[in-house]
């Protein structure tokens, strides 16, 4: 198959019509002075499988999925890399002349982030994630890579952080706690991660922990980004840590995205840059 001279660049999900990806990779497209076009396509689960069909065929270079897509979209693909298995989701496709790979940008994309915007070192350091589902299993995948001292899981479900914690053992020393002992996880804790939804737009007042447990923390992160700082947040940096919110792991999981499809590197401060002048937007006009 031949690629046409225009990228064609797409995300789909549904709902799909608040995604920030199609103004942030468009910024990017420009920035590299690159011809293409990057669309929002509303894709209901039922329709899933003869999308993927004419993505395959209409020249598409490349694909995000979203929710509720990213697990069930596997089954289509004609290949996955070992990463988008082991997590068992898919957020990036790459379309090489027709055959469509499966790639999960989610976890290295924060784990990017984390390093470029909080914390320069992983490697030895004390790690505990509050959650056990789909968000958790991309970013304990991608740090565990990181060489930690370890990593604690807390979960509201424990037995779903157990689990987590047993299946990939192979990885790194990931243990598992009940939600009653946050304050002993927390205890010798060197960066803590928020990835559940406690907290996000429109439950802003909600906490995933008490702060006043992070004392000795010293980085708090949290995925959310509606809010760009969440209750977490502030109220860590108030008791001095070291705060990193959600928006750069977005940034940086449509980077890795941008740089499978064109081979060039992302231009992350107008992709950031972009995502921002948007949210300024939606925000002025709510
Ligand atoms: P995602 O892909 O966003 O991680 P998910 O797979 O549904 O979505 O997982 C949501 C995570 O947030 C889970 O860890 C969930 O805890 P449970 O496993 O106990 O369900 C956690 N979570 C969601 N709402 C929560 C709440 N109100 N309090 C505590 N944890 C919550």
């Amino acid at each position: 198959m031949t690629q046409s001279q225009e990228l064609r660049l797409g995300v789909i999900g549904d709902p799909i019509a608040h995604s920030k990806s199609p103004v942030m990779h468009a910024a990017a497209l420009r920035a590299r002075d690159m011809a293409g076009e990057y669309i929002a396509l509303h894709v209901t689960p039922d329709r899933l499988e003869e999308t993927i069909g004419a993505v395959r065929r209409q020249g598409y270079r490349g694909i995000n999925v979203t929710i509720p897509h990213k697990e069930n979209v596997m089954a289509y693909l004609d290949e996955l890399s070992d990463e988008a298995r082991r997590i068992g989701a898919v957020n990036t496709i790459v379309n090489d002349g027709g055959r469509l790979i499966g790639r999960n940008t989610d976890g290295i994309g924060y784990v990017r982030s984390l390093k470029e915007e909080a914390a320069a070192r992983l490697e030895g350091r004390r790690i505990v994630v509050i959650g056990a589902g789909g968000a958790a299993r991309g970013i304990v995948h991608a740090l565990a890579a990181e060489g930690p001292d370890r990593i604690t899981l807390l979960n509201r479900t424990t037995q779903r952080a157990e689990a987590l914690a047993r299946e990939w053992s192979d990885l790194a020393d990931i243990r598992a706690l009940a939600s009653e002992r946050t304050a002993e996880a927390l205890a010798d804790a060197d960066i803590v991660i928020n990835t559940t939804s406690v907290g996000m737009h429109p439950h802003t007042e909600e906490l995933p922990l008490d702060p006043a447990l992070l004392r000795g923390t010293e980085i708090v992160s949290d995925l959310i980004y509606n809010p760009l700082e969440t209750r977490l947040l502030k109220q860590a940096r108030e008791a001095g840590c070291v705060t990193h919110g959600g928006l750069g792991m977005f940034v940086y999981q449509g980077a890795y995205a941008f740089e499978y499809w064109t081979g060039a590197p992302a231009p992350i401060e107008e992709m950031r840059a972009a995502v921002l002048a948007s949210m300024g937007v939606s925000a002025r006009n709510g």
